[in-house]
This record gives C-alpha cells, sequence and structure tokens, in this order.
C-alpha cells in the first residue's frame, strides 16, 4: 500500500518509528515531515498529507501531533478526506469498518509505542464494512459538496 506520514513535533520521534514499522510491513512510504524537533504549525502538515491522499496519490495517510485532534480537524477540511481520531484498537477498527477512515490520527502524547503499532496493523488490514456505511460515506459525501457551495 502507498502511505503518506506527516507529524508536528510533538510526534517527531514517534513518527520515525512509524515509518519504520510500515516498510517493515511492506508498504512504500512517502514522509513529509516535520524533518527537526523545533515547533512547528501542524496544520501545515496536516495539509501535505490531505491532499495526497485527497488525490488519490496515496491510499491511506497517518498524522501524529500530541493528541491527534488538531491534524485530525485540520485533514478533514480537505475533499476526499476521512480522518478519524484514533486512541484504542476499537476506535482503529472502526474507524474502518464504518467510515472507511482513508487517515488515521495518533496521539503521541498519550499511547505507548506497543499500543500504536498494533493499532496500525488493525487499521491498515481491517476493510471497509460497505452496505449501510456506504450509504452514509454518500451522505457526507454531499455535505462536503454543499459545504463547497456556501457563499462566504
Ligand atoms: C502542539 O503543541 C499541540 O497543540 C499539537 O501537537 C496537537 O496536540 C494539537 O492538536
Amino acid at each position: 500500500m502507498n502511505i503518506v506520514i506527516g507529524s508536528d513535533h510533538r510526534g517527531f520521534h514517534v513518527r520515525s518509528k512509524i515509518s519504520e514499522l510500515l516498510a517493515r510491513l511492506g508498504h512504500t512510504v512517502q514522509d513529509v515531515g516535520t524533518f527537526s524537533p523545533e515547533a512547528c504549525d501542524y496544520p501545515d502538515i496536516a495539509a501535505q498529507v490531505s491532499k495526497i491522499v485527497g488525490s488519490g496519490k496515496a491510499e491511506r495517510g497517518i498524522l501524529i501531533c500530541g493528541t491527534g485532534l488538531g491534524m485530525c480537524i485540520a485533514a478533514n477540511k480537505f475533499p476526499g478526506v476521512r480522518a478519524a481520531p484514533c486512541h484504542d484498537d476499537v476506535t482503529a477498527e472502526m474507524s474502518r469498518r464504518h467510515n472507511d477512515a482513508n487517515i488515521l490520527c495518533l496521539p503521541a502524547d498519550l499511547l505507548g509505542e506497543r499500543l500504536i503499532d498494533g493499532m496500525i496493523e488493525l487499521w491498515l488490514n481491517t476493510p471497509f464494512n460497505g452496505g449501510r456505511h456506504q450509504r452514509r460515506l454518500e451522505r457526507i459525501q454531499h455535505l462536503e459538496q454543499d459545504a463547497g457551495k456556501c457563499p462566504g
């Protein structure tokens, strides 16, 4: 799978470990940074990953910040992105089964390495259930199109 990954300074150390895991699992990884532990603004990184996933140039994305929340809020501004903030196996699995999440947002400050590694494998291997959930995603797509038409 083609996977694009990015983090702010809070996710800097976790990101390199995740990239290594993804490579070990046989995935192709595109890393958009941040490339130093200096403080940076997470929306800039979220934008890079989200444009790549939203345009279909990567199948999945992974974003890491302190809580996973800022990255998720920013990522979901981009068309075609379904970013999910996950903090355990259940949220990781359900974000795939019901929401067909294409970007996983992780909290570097809150979770240990073993939990994160397990969540990532689960998230990458869990299929979308489709069916009634597909209809709901189509509704979200309409919301996205309608929001684009809102004035100002
Ligand atoms: C950075 O201080 C922090 O706000 C960021 O990593 C993230 O947790 C935002 O949601």
